[in-house]
C-alpha cells in the first residue's frame, strides 16, 4: 500500500480537494489522515500547542513510523516544498525528485561513525531517476534540516553534501523508510532561492500558493504512472 505525506495543510489543501480525499473516520493524536482512493495521504496535523502545521523533522519520522508499522504501507511519496540553492539555477515552481541521495545539514555528531549517522546520505527510491526522465523532471540531491534559514555552517555541509535542495522533513522520511527497508520517492517543489539577501521565509510566503498548484498537478501526473 502506498502513503503521500505533505507536511503542510496548505501545501495538501488542492490536491485533496481534486482526489475527493475523505478524512479518516479515526485520526492520530500527531498527524492528520486521509483516504483517496488506495492512497493513505498524510499531513504533519497541527500543533496542538501553536495551531500551525507539524514541519519538520520529528513529526514526519512519527507519522512515516505509524504509517508503515500500523497502516501496513509499503512504499512512501513525499511531496512538499524545498529551498533551491542559487548555483541550481531552479526556478520558483519548478519540480524535481529527489536522486539519488537525501542528506542533512544540521545533525552534526563529531564521533566516529556517529558523524556518518548524523549527515544521513539516504537512499531516495531507485525508481526515481527513471520516473523523472518519464515526466520529464529533472533530479536533484536533497539535504534537509529543521530550520527554514541556514548558518553558514549549514550552508558548507549542503554544498559539501553536493545538495541543490533544502527541505525540513525529506531525511526525517528516508531514515524511517531506510530502517524499515521500503523506498521513499519524493517529490520538491520550490519556493524560494534561500542563499539570496532576500529572506527564504518571505520568498516561501509569496510563492507557497504557486508551489502548491505546481505539487497537485505533479502529484497528479506521478499517479497516472504506474509505479
Ligand atoms: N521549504 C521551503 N523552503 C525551504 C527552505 N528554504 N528551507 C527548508 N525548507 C523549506
Amino acid at each position: 500500500m502506498r502513503a503521500l505525506y505533505i507536511a503542510m495543510q496548505a501545501e495538501a489543501q488542492g490536491l485533496l480537494e481534486a482526489l475527493d480525499a475523505q478524512p479518516l473516520p479515526e485520526q492520530p493524536v500527531i498527524g492528520t489522515y486521509y483516504q483517496a482512493g488506495d492512497w493513505l495521504i498524510a499531513t504533519s496535523g497541527k500543533d496542538r500547542t501553536t495551531g500551525v502545521d507539524c514541519v519538520g523533522t520529528e513529526p514526519a519520522a512519527l507519522i512515516a513510523n505509524d504509517l508503515i508499522t500500523r497502516h501496513g504501507v509499503t512504499s512512501l511519496l513525499n511531496a512538499g516544498t524545498c529551498g533551491a540553492h542559487s548555483s541550481s539555477e531552479a526556478e520558483i515552481a519548478q519540480a524535481f525528485l529527489i536522486s539519488p541521495t537525501i542528506f542533512n545539514h544540521d545533525h552534526r555528531i563529531p564521533l566516529p561513525r556517529f558523524d556518518e549517522f548524523g549527515r544521513g546520505s539516504h537512499p531516495a527510491s531507485p525508481e526515481a531517476a527513471s520516473l523523472a526522465s518519464q515526466l520529464d523532471l529533472p533530479t536533484a540531491i536533497l539535504s534537509s534540516g529543521n530550520s527554514l534559514d541556514h548558518t553558514e555552517r549549514d550552508l558548507e555541509i549542503f554544498l559539501a553534501n553536493g545538495a541543490r535542495l533544502k527541505d525540513m522533513e525529506g531525511s526525517a522520511l528516508a531514515w524511517v523508510c531506510r530502517q524499515h527497508d521500503i523506498p521513499l520517492l519524493c517529490l520538491k517543489i520550490v519556493t524560494d532561492i534561500f542563499d539570496l539577501p532576500h529572506p527564504a521565509a518571505a520568498q516561501f510566503e509569496a510563492n507557497l500558493a504557486a508551489a502548491s498548484e505546481r505539487l497537485t498537478h505533479e502529484v497528479l501526473r506521478l499517479r497516472e504512472l504506474d509505479f
